[in-house]
This record gives C-alpha cells, structure tokens and sequence, in this order.
C-alpha cells in the first residue's frame, strides 16, 4: 500500500477503504482530497445525515466502478464524482457552518432569492467554476461537463460525455439512498410546482 494520510482514510466510508479497488481509486482523487478548501465539505451537510464530503466519496468510488463497464475514462469518472458538488456556499446552515471564519460559508444563503437563482438550479455551474478555481492542474473540458451538467434533468442541458452520464444517475441514485426515508421527498418538493407556476405565470 502506497503512504495515505490516516486523517483522511479515517474520514473515507469503511465500505470505499476495504474495497479491492481503493488503491486504484485513492491513487486519483488523493490531492482532491488532501486540499484544504475540499475537507471544508466534511462541515457542509448534503442533507441532514450526511455531509457534502461523504456523498461526494461514494458518488466519485461508485463513478469510477460503473466506469470500468463502460469503458468509460476513470480519472474523469472519479474526478468529477468528487469535484460535482463543490459549490460555494452551503445549502443548509449547521452551528459549526455559522461560527466558522465569521459564517463565510452560509451567507448567501440568508438572501431571498428567485427560484431558478436557487441552490438547486446554480450549485452545478458553481461547482465547475470551484473546480477550475482550486485545481487547475486537473482542467479537463470532461470533468468540467460532467460536473457542470450533474444536475440534469432539473438543469435542462444533459451531460456531453458519458462520464457525465454515469456521474448524473449515480449521484441520483446516492441521493436517494441516503435519504433517512422516503417521506422526506414530499417534504422537499411540496412547494416546488407551486413555485415554479408562479415563477413562469406571476406576470400574468
Ligand atoms: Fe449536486
Ligand atoms: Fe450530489
């Protein structure tokens, strides 16, 4: 086994670490995952049980495998899984969010906005830019659609490349997975036929 960092194997799920494959994989991703900007994900929740970091591990390890069946290229598959979601600004305040370097992290937030301005809408370009921002030694016109384009169908243009593909129905299937339960959908989405009737008919 090549030298990993302990801090960060002991952040990475159990199930990644153990797999007969996480060498292959860790060889890739490890300066995505030593940077200090990307460990701030460990302090954003993607929802309310599990962060920004642990999502964006497994939707990047579970990419890279699907890859290897589609003869897709895999250092874009892990890439971009683990770059998709590196947006901004959090999308849901925590304690630790609000006291950390005076809340830089959840300020924008705070600002009513219009719906297609949301975090939904937004993070996926948000993220391609982050992703440039803070490595641009790894630019790749692939990884850069695939994360641009994650968001698809809610962002109407799909992926161009199919590791973009792959990356957008795992990170679908993630979501799902990890939601603490299935009546949690209803809760997040009420609202949202409502809102967008009344984003496209308000002038009316
Ligand atoms: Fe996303
Ligand atoms: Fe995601």
């Amino acid at each position: 086994m090549n030298y990993y960092s302990e801090d960060i194997i002991s952040a990475i799920d159990p199930c990644v670490v153990l797999h007969p494959l996480f060498e292959d994989w860790y060889e890739i991703v490890e300066k995505v995952l030593l940077n200090d900007e990307f460990q701030r994900r460990k302090m954003f929740m993607h929802h309310h049980e599990m962060t920004v970091w642990d999502h964006s591990i497994l939707v990047s390890f579970n990419s890279f495998l699907v890859g290897r069946y589609f003869n897709a290229d895999l250092k874009v598959c892990a890439l971009a899984g683990l770059l998709h979601d590196f947006y901004s600004q959090a999308w849901i305040s925590t304690p630790e969010l609000e006291e950390f370097e005076n809340g830089r992290y959840v300020q924008l937030m705070k600002i009513k906005k219009p719906l297609f301005k949301r975090h939904g809408f937004t993070h996926a370009k948000d993220a391609s830019i982050n992703y440039v921002k803070y490595f641009p030694e790894l630019e790749n016109k692939k990884i850069t659609n695939s994360i641009k384009r994650h968001m698809f169908p809610l962002n109407i243009i799909p992926p161009r490349y199919k590791e973009g593909v792959i990356i957008t129905a795992i990170d679908k299937w993630n979501s799902v997975h990890e939601l603490p339960s299935i009546t949690v959908v209803p809760k997040m989405v009420q609202n949202l036929p409502n809102k967008a009737f009344n984003y496209f008919f308000r002038k009316i």
